[in-house]
């Protein structure tokens, strides 16, 4: 028996209602907001992350899914999505055309310890916004994050966090504080902490560790050491928030995992999913297209975790799938004669029709039109075809009519709209 792999998982049709679900939410509502959606390839040179993500980051030190093709180069499957929508921005220089809003949504790949909420195949929706450099663009883009969990019934269960994570300008006498204090500790960091610190001491400030935690809450914190420019922007967004009513937490210890931010970064976490609580994140990355080649261009963006939000997703706002009609046939002439024809014709007219086609009685029929629970049953039985007639049972009420075979599909659009 082959099984998936480790970490991947299918999706399978019971399930795939939700993910619609929210993909079309979010297709809805990112439209709404002037986004186009984008489709980049899920495989691309290893090169482009191990630049764009940074290479000591864990994505790229230890999590990315690396091959080589029959050619001899090295590509990876996407660990995310950022990089390639940059490489796309560059390669069909759409800096002659800004601002650029696109949208993104499918899976990803990283090497992780599965766990809840955390795979090796996982899938994300995405925003990138190219052009506008201010304050404003970042609380937009947070408050259209924010419709959207209202959207899908998940408003309450998410808190957004958010921080500056400064400029090349601040960010690196910062780092010399931060490693001055952290050498000052040492003893007390973990094993994994005291190799970061040397290579990308920012990360060790999102150690998960017992005993490292506590004392990091006396390092100095990034907000306190912002430039001008950067504190400017980061009370500029404080005062965009406040204006559109969004509440916030200011989390100063949150570094985010990839090395392409700039200024604000946010979060947006649910409590109840455990270590994993992180269902959106993203932030300003300005640097990044000029440091991946491309006409020096600021940008903002953020990605959301498919399987996260599906573990808080309030089911009753899920359409649910099922046929209008159930096509119930005594005998295979007849399935022949007659219902391969009705059932044409109801789907012509834009519904959706179950046929039984694996035989049996009519009452194994009829339970099997229980169970897909479509809203009539079509009965063609011996007597009602001779005389040119469909039996229409509305399957919550049971009552059922007679009636000729050509207002058969007048009859049903009219029950099903009574229904809605
Ligand atoms: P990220 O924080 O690495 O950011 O991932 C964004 C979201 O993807 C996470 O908050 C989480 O919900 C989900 N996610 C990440 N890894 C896994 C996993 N192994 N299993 C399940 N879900 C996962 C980025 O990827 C950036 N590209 C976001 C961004 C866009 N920043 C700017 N633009």
């Amino acid at each position: 028996m082959i099984q998936t792999v480790r970490g991947v998982r299918d999706i399978l049709p019971e399930e795939t209602g939700r993910w619609w679900f929210l993909e079309e939410t979010a297709r809805r509502i990112f439209i709404q907001y002037g986004y186009r959606e984008l489709r980049t390839p899920i495989f691309e040179r290893t090169e482009l992350f191990s630049r764009a993500v940074g290479e000591t980051s864990d994505i790229v030190e230890k999590e990315m899914y690396v091959f080589q093709d029959r050619g001899g180069d090295s590509l990876c499957l996407r660990p995310e999505g950022t990089a390639s929508v940059v490489r796309t921005f560059i390669e069909n220089s759409q800096h002659r055309c800004l601002p650029w809003r696109v949208f993104y949504m499918g899976p990803m790949f990283r090497y992780e310890r599965p766990q809840k909420g955390r795979f090796r195949q996982f899938h994300q929706i995405g925003c990138e916004l190219f052009g506008p450099d201010g304050p404003l663009a970042d609380a937009e883009m947070m408050s259209m994050v924010l419709r959207f969990f209202r959207e899908i019934g998940i408003g309450d269960a998410v808190t957004l966090e958010i921080n500056s994570l400064g400029c090349p300008v601040c960010r690196g006498p910062y780092r010399e504080r931060l490693t001055a204090y952290l050498e000052s500790v040492r003893e007390v960091l973990c094993a994994n902490c005291q190799r970061r610190m040397v290579r990308n001491p920012l990360r060790v400030l999102d150690c998960k560790e017992e005993g490292g935690s506590g004392v990091l809450q006396g390092a100095p914190a990034m907000r306190d050491h912002l430039c001008h420019g950067c504190e400017a922007h980061f009370q500029g967004l404080l005062g965009h928030l406040e204006r559109l009513g969004l509440p916030y937490r200011i989390n100063p210890f949150m570094v985010r995992g990839l090395d392409y931010y700039h200024r604000t970064a946010f979060e947006a976490v649910a409590s109840g999913l455990g270590a994993q609580n992180a269902v959106a994140a993203g932030g300003r990355y300005d640097g990044l297209v000029a440091e991946m080649g491309g006409v020096s261009t600021p940008a903002v963006g953020f990605a959301m975790g498919m399987e996260r939000l599906l573990l808080l997703l309030d089911e009753n706002k899920v359409p649910v799938t099922r046929p209008d009609v159930y096509l119930v046939v005594a005998g295979e002439d007849l399935v022949t004669a007659s219902g391969l024809m009705l059932a044409e014709r109801l789907r012509e007219a834009g519904l959706a029709v179950e046929m039984h086609l694996s035989g049996g009685g009519m009452k194994v029929q009829m339970k099997h039109a229980g169970r897909s629970e479509a809203r009539i049953a079509v009965i063609l039985g011996e007597q009602e075809v001779s005389a040119g007639m469909a039996a229409i049972k509305q399957m919550r009420t049971g009552e059922q009519e007679k009636i000729a075979m050509d207002q058969v599909v007048e009859r049903i659009r009219l029950l099903l709209c009574q229904h809605h």
